[in-house]
């Protein structure tokens, strides 16, 4: 098991290059499945969710291979098996876009409930309403298989009572080649939802209105290949942003679309942070003090749910009291007890947390309970005085790529170690 080891302190300097998408890029890889031909995927990030997603494609009988760094080829014209068992997907919630995207294709499906992080109950009853809608029947086998099959899909009219972003992408995939028009109601309005509609339109979709609350997707016969680039990962940037302001340090965040960070740099601004905008890209810089802030988690264009995590982390160090309203995941504060144990002084009463910010944190051994968790519990331990062991970093590994090679490019001392190894570098204790 590796751990991370961080002597905290040091205030992150310089400038860092923002990966591709991770949350567009699983979406992207599986809706390959629905093509006939070979698409080429630039910009996918090397982290272990797209790698274990290459591996179900080719165990699903495709191809799929890096040609590149970062480059993906993906031939699913030879693809025939429609199943995809637990032991398959038990790793990966996105796994759940193999439902619309076999339906899709094949009309029929087989794939276990999805693993992935654990925030709470993740139901999928919005996915499989849209396929009923678009007129698939299905039933659930023991271990949770979903069975999905239709004698043909057909476009209906469907309005989502809970904003969901998986259950708006996979709706898109199944009604991507169904007879006539679909339309999704109260869509979600995520940047990869956009990313995953210009990809499906740019292999000969037609869908329209992608990025707000209507979506109409004309169902065509069949998608070719072509290649598509991923856009930049909204939240490895706001990471990055929020460790800058939490160093103090001044960092200038590259390669990213400045708009999709709207909610992180408004929130940083009132916490009393530099922001600057150019064109592609981002500076944040301390001003050596951080001001208390009020965050609720909401669907975009609000404030992220998945950096939640992260900018309470930060909130610890703002002086005065500080609430975090989560209202995306009903369970998605555990990592908080980590953050205690650092001296944090919070509590939470269900989806309200209360940050009595301003004291210092302290190194400590921490544990991932999740990604983003874990990658909060990272800032911390730059924040903290002395040297924090985060442990469990295979959750990290899930969505950062190069985390740590990124973070020391910036000044930080952190260091990747098999837990038992004896430290090897002099600037970490
Ligand atoms: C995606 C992101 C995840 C992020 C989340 C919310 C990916 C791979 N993951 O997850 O990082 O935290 O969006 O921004 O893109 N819900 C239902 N029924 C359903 C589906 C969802 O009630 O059928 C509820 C969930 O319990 C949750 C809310 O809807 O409370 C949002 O979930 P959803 O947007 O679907 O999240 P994911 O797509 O799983």
């Amino acid at each position: 098991m590796e751990k991370y080891v961080i002597l905290g302190g040091a205030r992150l300097e310089g400038e860092v290059e923002i990966s591709g998408a991770k949350n567009s890029a699983v979406a992207l890889i599986v809706a390959a499945l629905m093509v006939d031909g070979v698409c080429i995927i630039e910009n996918v990030p090397l982290v272990s969710d797209t790698y274990v997603l290459v591996d179900i494609i080719n165990q699903l009988g495709g191809r799929a291979e890096f040609v590149d760094k970062s480059v993906l080829k993906i031939d699913a014209s030879c693809l025939e098996c429609c199943e995809a068992p637990y032991e398959m997907v038990r790793k990966i919630r996105a796994s759940s876009y193999l439902m619309g995207a076999l339906l899709g294709r094949f009309q029929k499906a087989k794939v276990a409930m999805p693993g992935g992080c654990d925030f709470g109950v993740r139901p999928i009853d919005l996915h499989l309403k849209g396929f009923e809608a678009l007129g698939a029947d299905y039933s659930v086998e023991a271990g949770g298989i979903v069975d999905l099959r239709a004698e043909e899909l057909c476009g209906a009219s469907i309005y989502m009572d809970t904003v969901s972003v998986g259950a708006t992408i996979n709706i898109m995939f199944a009604a991507a080649m169904a007879k006539g028009q679909t339309i999704i109601e109260n869509a979600a309005k995520e940047p990869h939802i956009v990313d995953v509609a210009n990809f499906l339109n740019s292999m000969g979709a037609n869908i329209k209105g992608a990025g707000t609350d209507v979506i109409k997707i004309k169902g065509v016969k069949s998608l070719h290949g072509g290649t598509y680039t991923v856009i930049p990962d909204q939240i490895e940037a706001g990471t990055f942003m929020i460790a800058a302001a939490a160093t103090d340090g001044d960092v200038l965040i590259k390669n990213v679309i400045p708009k999709h960070l709207d909610s992180i740099s408004a929130k940083l601004l009132e916490m009393g942070v530099v922001v600057e905008e150019f064109d592609d890209s981002i500076r944040v810089a301390g001003t050596g003090f951080l001001k208390k802030a009020n965050v609720r988690t909401m669907p975009h264009p609000g404030f992220p749910t998945d950096l939640q995590p992260l900018i309470l982390t930060l909130l610890t160090g703002a002086k005065g009291t500080s609430i975090v309203t989560e209202n995306v995941w009903d369970n998605r504060f555990r990592y908080v007890e980590e953050l205690r144990r650092m001296g944090a002084n919070v509590s939470v009463d269900g989806r309200i947390a209360v940050i009595e910010g301003g004291g210092k944190l302290i190194g400590s051994p921490v544990s991932s309970t999740d990604l983003r968790a874990g990658a909060a519990l990272v800032v911390a331990g730059l924040m903290a005085d002395g040297v924090t062991e985060v442990f469990n970093i295979k959750y990290i590994d899930r969505g950062y790529e190069e985390f740590e090679k990124k973070l020391r490019g910036l000044g930080a001392q952190i260091t990747r170690r098999v837990d038992g190894e004896k430290g090897k570098s002099a600037t970490i204790a």
